[in-house]
């Protein structure tokens, strides 16, 4: 079949790879793709311009659709597809909410008895100040819209929490996604990122994946989209029951009582703490960069998968008995203002299965590739163990450089400790 791929990222490079390796894959496609995703024809449409990228589909006959990113899911890019007869992995535009709206997300926790901390609807710094003292610092405020992994802000103190308020509902800094917001009380402990595919009635899990928010080592810094991941994720079996259970089970029914047209993934962001697993986010779309480790993690064909899924099936997974690590490599002042267009020196094309990069956010000019992103190359190693994973992709980081490239080198240590 021929599969077009929706967005541009490390994520969506790795879904490429993983099609172009399936065996009912025969063509892969992509918009707007990257000019690292080799054997793949990529078209610069908008991902947000959904007649233009429904017109690309039909035009090329594509069999099926997977969509990387939220926001061509939030403009109801699968709706339309659908509509015009395309098979599709991506949740329809009622379903993208549960990730467009952090209001609607925790309103379908409520309704569906989906454990998550306490919170409060707020959309002005007056709203912030009545609403304060029910929450204990840190305190957590979050924009109800997308924001690019920007939405979210931990305030150690009141006063924090009102110079967030002020930028978000004020000084706009955030635009229309800040114009709401929650405030939530934060809840300590580990972090988790479970997948499930779902067709909106059943569902099937992936391995679990541990990511790293934070720029700097010791998980310090400002936040970023991820600086790395390991998988699979060992858990307690008790521990795992306990997330099926309240969590996964009570989403998944959620779903299907809200008769979202729901052919996808569920990521669901977990935080485990003493009162067991609470919810903190919903997205509705895989995560980049856990994509990079669970995609080679599947003996099998993705391809057939995400078609399984997109006729509204759930297909029967098998997994490797390996572990996948990746290590982000970011620009220079990434995450605030990601200095592009630097050139990248060392070997980015010698590839084997076991280690490879993939391109986040590169520029071929001539011969030479330059940095045009704020996440930049993802070093993917795999290994009969996160360790030896991690050694690969470590590995692979030495074989490029750049002035001030950035990457944490802690990536799965919390994980090894477990
Ligand atoms: N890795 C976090 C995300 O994809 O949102």
């Amino acid at each position: 079949m021929k599969v077009m791929v929706i967005g541009k990222g490390g994520r969506e490079h790795a879904l490429v790879k993983a099609l172009g390796k399936s065996q009912s894959v025969e063509r892969v496609y992509a918009i707007p793709g990257n000019q690292g995703m080799d054997g793949v024809e990529c078209f610069n449409d908008s991902v947000t311009d959904v007649q233009s990228v429904v017109k690309r589909c039909k035009s090329l006959s594509v069999d099926l659709v997977v969509v990387g990113p939220e926001d061509p899911l939030a403009a109801g890019i699968s709706d339309d597809l659908r509509e015009s007869g395309l098979l599709v992995f991506g949740p329809d535009k009622k379903g993208a909410e549960l990730e467009a709206s952090k209001i609607c997300s925790k309103e379908f926790m409520d309704r569906h008895g989906v454990p998550t901390a306490p919170y409060q609807k707020v959309s002005s710094v007056e709203d912030v100040l009545s609403v304060v003292d029910q929450f204990t610092p840190p305190y957590v405020l979050k924009a109800d819209g997308l924001a690019a992994g920007k939405g979210v802000f931990i305030c150690k103190n009141k006063e924090e929490l009102l110079k967030n308020s002020k930028d978000i509902f004020e000084n706009n800094v955030l635009g229309d996604s800040g114009k709401k917001a929650i405030v939530e009380q934060f809840q300590p402990g580990f972090e988790l990122s479970f997948f499930v595919l779902t067709n909106g009635s059943e569902y099937v899990s992936l391995p679990m994946a541990q990511d790293h928010k934070k720029l700097n080592e010791n998980d310090e810094g400002p936040n970023t989209g991820g600086m790395g991941t390991v998988a699979p994720m060992e858990i307690s079996s008790d521990l795992y029951q306990e997330i099926i259970d309240k969590v996964v089970k009570t989403t998944v029914s959620g779903l299907e009582k809200e008769g979202f047209v729901y052919r996808g993934v569920v990521f669901i962001g977990i935080m485990v703490t003493e009162n067991g697993p609470q919810v903190l986010e919903y997205n509705v779309r895989f995560g980049d960069p856990e994509t990079q480790v669970l995609l080679p993690l599947l003996d099998g064909d993705w391809g057939q998968a995400f078609k399984t899924i997109a006729e509204g099936n759930i297909p029967k997974l098998q997994w490797k008995k390996q572990s996948a690590a990746c290590v982000v490599i970011a620009a220079e002042k990434y995450p605030s203002t990601p200095v592009k267009g630097v050139t990248i020196k060392g070997d980015l094309s010698s590839t084997s299965d076991e280690a490879y990069f993939l391109h986040a956010g590169t520029l071929k000019e001539g011969n030479e590739w330059k940095t045009a992103g704020g996440r930049v190359l993802n070093a993917v190693g795999l290994g009969t163990s996160i360790e030896e994973a991690l050694s690969v992709a470590y590995d692979k980081v030495k074989k490029v450089e750049w002035p001030g490239m950035q990457f944490r080198k802690d990536i799965g240590k919390k994980a090894l400790k477990l």
